[in-house]
C-alpha cells in the first residue's frame, strides 16, 4: 500500500481525514504541519492501527476501529492511565459503571437541560453546522442564509426494551463521570474510605457530535478515563493544583515534549456550570492546539445535585468527631483515543540509517503496541527452533511480534514504523554462544546479550525509561 488518493481522500468513508477536514486549523501554533497530520493518518491505516469503521459497506462518517496494533496501542495507553491512578496510588478505587443507565441520572446532572450545541442550517445546501465553529457563513456553499441557532442535545437517545414509549427511554453515556457519582457512598462504605479519596474508570462515552473530524480526535464514540476525587472542601484548592501537576506530568512520563503541552487555565466565562476553577491539558497537534484532558473543580454540584434528585443523602459522616460534609471533587478527565492520537503524532520522526530514510514512531515502551520484535535471521530450520524459544520466553512478559520474512534490514524497518522499541535478532552464533543481538529503535545500536539474561535486560531498559 502506498499513499492515499484523493479519490480514497475524498470518499464517502471520509477517511483519512485530510487537512481540508480539520476544525479550527491554526496556522500559528507551534507544530502547525498539515503533511504529518496526513502522514499520521496515513500510517495508521497501512500499518494496522485505525480503519474506518465498516470499510467495506462505505464506512460511517468519523466512525473507526481500533486494527491490531492500534488496540494494542489503546489498551496500553489504558494500561499507563490505570498504572499512575490506581495501581501506584492507595487512595482510589476503580469502578465499572453501566453505559445505559436510569434516565434520572441525566436529569440530575444537567445534561438533558444543557448539555446541548448550538445547532444552525444552511437554508442553500441543507449542510448542517455548530453556530459557534462557523462565524456565520456556511463552509460547504459560503452562503449566509443560515437558521437561527438552537440547542442541540448531544446525548443518543435510545429504549430499553421491547416498547419504545416514553417510560424506555435510555441514553447512552455522554461521559463516565456520572457512573462515579452515583456509586458514591457504595464505593466509601465497601472499601472504608474517607475523603481524600477517588474513584476511577475507564469505558466509551457517547455524543452526538454536529460536527466530528480531526480524524480520532472528535468522534461520537469515544473513550474516557475519568476520576473524581472527593475531597473536604478546605482542600480543594490545594488538591487542583496537585492533579493539574500530576496529569502534565504523566504525558511527559510517556513522551509528550515539553514544548508540545501546556497547560490552558478557563477564564470565569468559560467555566461549566458546575465548575469553580478548570485547567485543559493541550497538546499542539499538526492543526493547533487541542485538549487531551480537563481538569476541574467541579465544587459539591455533582453529590449535592444526586442528593437532590435522588433522595439519598451523599456525604461523608465521620462517627468518631461527628463531622458531617459533602465532599467537592477534582475531576481530571481525559480521552483515550485522543491521547493514543497525541502519542503517535509526537511519536513520528524522519531520519536516516546507514545513508537510507527510515521514518519511525519513538513511542515511550510502555505504549508502543510491540515492546520486541523477535527476528530469526535465517528461515532455516536450524535456527527455528532457537528462535521460537526465544519468543516463548520473551511473550510471557511482553508482547512481541515475530517475524522471519524478508531481509533483516526490511524487517528493521517495519519495527521502527510501528514503534518496537527493540529487536532481538537470532543468528547463527546464537546456536554456539547462547546468545542474541538486541537492537536499540532509537538509536540503532546493538549489544550481544545471553539468552540467559535477556529478560532482565530488556526490563531494565523499560524500566529506565518509566520512572
Ligand atoms: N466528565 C467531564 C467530561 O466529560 P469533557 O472535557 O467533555 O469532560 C473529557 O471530556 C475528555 O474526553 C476530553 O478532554 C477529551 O479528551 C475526551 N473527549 C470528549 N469528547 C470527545 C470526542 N467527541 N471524541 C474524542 N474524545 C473526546
Amino acid at each position: 500500500m502506498g499513499t492515499v488518493s484523493l479519490e480514497e481522500a475524498n470518499s464517502a468513508t471520509d477517511y483519512p481525514a485530510r487537512m481540508q477536514d480539520v476544525s479550527s486549523p491554526d496556522e500559528t501554533s507551534p507544530n502547525f504541519d498539515p503533511g504529518l497530520f496526513d502522514t499520521i493518518v496515513n500510517l495508521c491505516k497501512r500499518r494496522g492501527f485505525v480503519f474506518p469503521s465498516a470499510e467495506i459497506y462505505g464506512g460511517i462518517r468519523s466512525t473507526y476501529d481500533y486494527g491490531p496494533l492500534g488496540a494494542l496501542m489503546l489498551r496500553n495507553v489504558r494500561d499507563a492511565w490505570w498504572r499512575a491512578i490506581v495501581q501506584e496510588r492507595d487512595d482510589v478505587a476503580p469502578i465499572e459503571a453501566a453505559i445505559l443507565t436510569n434516565p434520572k441520572v441525566w436529569e440530575a446532572s444537567g445534561h438533558l437541560a444543557t448539555f446541548t450545541d448550538p445547532l444552525v442550517d444552511c437554508r442553500n445546501c441543507k449542510e448542517r453546522w455548530r453556530a459557534d465553529q462557523i462565524e456565520g457563513t456556511c463552509p460547504n456553499c459560503g452562503s449566509k442564509d443560515l437558521t437561527e441557532a438552537r440547542p442541540f442535545n448531544l446525548m443518543f437517545k435510545t429504549h430499553v426494551g421491547p416498547v419504545e414509549d416514553g417510560a424506555s427511554v435510555a441514553y447512552l453515556r455522554p461521559e463516565t463521570a456520572q457512573g462515579m457519582f452515583v456509586n458514591f457512598l457504595n464505593v466509601m462504605t465497601t472499601m472504608r474510605l474517607r475523603p481524600p479519596f477517588g474513584i476511577a474508570q475507564i469505558g466509551r462515552s457517547f455524543r452526538n457530535e454536529i460536527t466530528p473530524g480531526n480524524f480520532v480526535f472528535r468522534t461520537r464514540e469515544f473513550e474516557q478515563m475519568e476520576m473524581e476525587f472527593f475531597v473536604p472542601p478546605s482542600e480543594s484548592a490545594t488538591w487542583f493544583s496537585y492533579w493539574c501537576s500530576e496529569r502534565m506530568d504523566w504525558y511527559k512520563r510517556y513522551g509528550i515534549p515539553d514544548d508540545r503541552l501546556r497547560l490552558r487555565h478557563h477564564e470565569t466565562e468559560e467555566l461549566s456550570h458546575y465548575s469553580s476553577a478548570t485547567a485543559d491539558v493541550e497538546f499542539a497537534f499538526p492543526w493547533g492546539w487541542g485538549e487531551l484532558e480537563g481538569i476541574a473543580n467541579r465544587t459539591d454540584f455533582d453529590l449535592r445535585a444526586h442528593t437532590e434528585h435522588s433522595g439519598v443523602r451523599l456525604e461523608y459522616f465521620d462517627q468518631a468527631s461527628g463531622d458531617r460534609y459533602v465532599p467537592h471533587v477534582i475531576e481530571p478527565a481525559a480521552g483515550a483515543t485522543r491521547a493514543m492520537m497525541a502519542f503517535l503524532v509526537a511519536a513520528y520522526a524522519e531520519d536516516e540509517v546507514a545513508g537510507e530514510k527510515r521514518s519511525v514512531l519513538k513511542l515511550h515502551p510502555r505504549i508502543a503496541p510491540y515492546q520486541v520484535g523477535v527476528l530469526p535471521l535465517s528461515k532455516k530450520d536450524t535456527l527455528s527452533p532457537l528462535a521460537h524459544k526465544v519468543l516463548t520466553m520473551c511473550r510471557a512478559r511482553f508482547m512481541c511480534e515475530f517475524d522471519d520474512t524478508q531481509s533483516i534490514g526490511r524487517r528493521y524497518r517495519r519495527q521502527d514504523e510501528i514503534g518496537t522499541p527493540y529487536c532481538v535478532t537470532i543468528d547463527f552464533e546464537s546456536l554456539e554462544d547462547d546468545a542474541v543481538t538486541v537492537r536499540d529503535r532509537d538509536t540503532t545500536g546493538q549489544v550481544r546479550v545471553p539468552i540467559s539474561s535477556l529478560l532482565g535486560e530488556l526490563d531494565r531498559r523499560i524500566d529506565a525509561l518509566s520512572s
